[in-house]
């Protein structure tokens, strides 16, 4: 077995975000999930009136290796995209993949945690807020904070986004989706020889089920509407992974 920091077990810094790449076999979900990601902006694109500005304004948290980044800019022009990411690990390789759209002014992403870089941001400069698989990684305080700050620096009208791992209300069906997943891990990761990731992602999923972690769907509706959003929707839901959207 390999040498975990088990103190560090949510973040991407050694070999899950090495091997990132491999997330589409052991959970097709999550990439299926960021296109929605992707679609979503472009639906509200298309029926946004409310901007004089042609050109949508767009913070993405957590682009991770790019995989979400690439969906939005894929599915519309004319947006200016910020994404951030506070590990090194995962944003080079998003530097990498996305370099033209860095050269073309479309993207800028940002090495930095969620809280600090929203934080930086004015009052009502961004329109649209998006994310997917993020912000379950984050500790509840840690994140309350962040929404906190995603209503505060999105205009009025301006769309939150988020595809992730909401947590069914009811334990029990919840737990047989998670017995689910961990059985997905030792198959495809036994298949492919990679014992060593298995390890891994088995931690980190005991990170993302622990207490101080997990977002269950209906508290994280609740926890939207107290930050002051509005018609939000739990929609799109694949075993314990769901798309929520929310305005300002
Ligand atoms: C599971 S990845 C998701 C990446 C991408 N959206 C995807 O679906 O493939 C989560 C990303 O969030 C980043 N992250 C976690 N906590 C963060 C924080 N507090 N601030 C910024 N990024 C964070 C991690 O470094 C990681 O790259």
């Amino acid at each position: 077995m390999t040498n975990i920091d088990y103190t560090f077990n949510t973040d991407f810094s050694g070999v899950l975000g090495e091997d990132y790449d491999l997330l589409k076999h052991i959970c097709p979900t999550a990439i299926e999930m960021s296109h929605l990601v992707g679609a979503t902006l472009k639906g509200f694109q298309q029926s946004n009136t409310r901007s004089e500005s042609p050109c949508l304004n767009i913070v993405e948290l957590g682009c991770g290796t790019g995989i979400t980044t690439l969906s939005l800019l894929s599915a519309c022009e004319g947006i200016a995209l910020t994404a951030i990411d506070n590990e090194p690990t995962m944003l080079n390789q998003a530097k990498h993949s996305l370099l033209d759209y860095v050269k073309s002014k479309q993207l800028s992403l940002v090495e930095n945690d969620a809280l600090s870089a929203l934080s930086a941001l004015p009052d009502n400069s961004v329109d649209v807020i998006a994310s997917a698989y993020t912000l379950h990684n984050f500790l509840n305080d840690y994140r309350n904070e962040v929404i906190e700050q995603c209503y505060r620096v999105l205009a009025p009208g301006g769309l939150f986004i988020n595809g992730d791992r909401y947590g069914l209300d009811d334990i029990s069906a919840h737990t047989v989706l998670i017995q689910k997943e961990v059985g997905q891990y030792f198959k495809v990761l036994k298949e492919l020889n990679r014992i060593d990731l298995l390890e891994h992602w088995i931690v980190h999923l005991f990170s993302d089920e622990s207490q101080n972690h997990s977002m269950r769907e209906s508290e994280a509706v609740q926890q939207m509407t107290r930050c002051g959003f509005n018609s939000i929707v739990l929609q799109d839901r694949s075993d314990v992974s769901a798309l929520l959207t929310a305005y300002k």
